[in-house]
């Protein structure tokens, strides 16, 4: 069967109902990357129909954004996600969205807080509102997001629970290129020099992870191997660093159990996140 691509609400509800399930759903913002095929396959893998979304979400993105430029590369999104197995593909309008009259908002208020929410007021509404959407619209048995965008997964598995959507999400892991730099959309806007620079977050991931393995479990001293790699980097700007209880996000002084290690770095003025994993 040929995938189904489909714009209007309307033609959603009538495909869906054709699918047969468990349905998995892979949401993107498109330009696809080996990250967002790997989300799509594992889907595949899982699921008996998997919908995958396109959807560059407008209320995500700070007035300051990078909203108008985002990159995008649809009928290369296609061919990818028809190749990775996906059934039906879902591009919504920003208009059948969020008509003029729309005021209707999803919030998740503690794990929004830190980190990402901290630094973009706003986001996190924008994203739990879309996903809500989405979830909605699709009715997924099982939803697949990245471990990258570590805060993101914890605040939408919140909102799951609280909301008691009966959808399981699943985390796949961050897709790297050889060099370590974590595959993102926004890698696209790095010049030459840039793009050389910004392995400069996987390093020093890297050597705090290692004084981490190595025993250090001062988070303080953690954060500032962190610090210390970014500023060896004359492109980088560290915006944050983080240590942090993996599950309520606030940051430790010990890292005694699970926790996560990340950072935003502006790098010329591309805006990178990455994360690693402790415990
Ligand atoms: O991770 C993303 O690409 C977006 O935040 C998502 C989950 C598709 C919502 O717009």
């Amino acid at each position: 069967m040929s995938m189904i691509i489909i714009s209007s609400l309307e033609e959603l509800w009538a495909a869906r109902a054709t699918l047969k399930g468990p349905v998995g759903l892979v949401p993107t913002m498109g330009y696809l990357h080996a990250g967002h095929i790997s989300l799509a396959r594992r889907a595949k893998a899982e699921c008996q129909s998997v919908i995958a979304t396109i959807f560059v979400n407008p209320t995500q993105f700070g007035p300051n954004e990078d909203l108008s430029r985002y990159p995008r590369s649809l009928e290369r999104d296609l061919q990818l996600l028809e190749a990775a197995g996906v059934d039906l593909v879902w591009t919504p309008t920003a208009q059948e969205l969020y008509p003029p009259d729309f005021q209707t908002w999803v919030n998740v208020e503690q794990i929004t807080q830190p980190l990402e929410g901290a630094m973009r007021p706003g986001h996190f509404r924008g994203v739990t509102t879309i996903v809500s959407k989405l979830f909605n619209a699709t009715r997924p048995e099982k939803a697949y997001f990245g471990q990258k965008d570590a805060q993101q997964v914890a605040v939408i598995s919140q909102m799951t629970r609280d909301m008691n959507h009966p959808i399981e999400i699943i985390v796949c892991p961050t897709m790297r290129e050889d060099d370590g730099l974590a595959m993102s959309s926004r890698n696209s806007y790095l010049s030459a020099e840039e793009r050389q620079a910004a392995t400069v977050l996987y390093c020093a991931l890297l050597t705090a992870t290692r004084a981490f393995e190595g025993g250090e479990t001062n988070a303080e001293k953690l954060r500032q191997v962190v610090r210390e790699v970014i500023s060896s980097e004359p492109r980088a700007q560290l915006q944050y660093v983080s240590c942090a209880d993996y599950a309520t996000l606030a940051e430790l002084q010990t890292v005694d159990h699970k926790a996560l290690l990340s950072l935003a770095v502006f790098i010329g003025k591309t805006r990178l996140i990455d994360n690693f994993v402790l415990g």
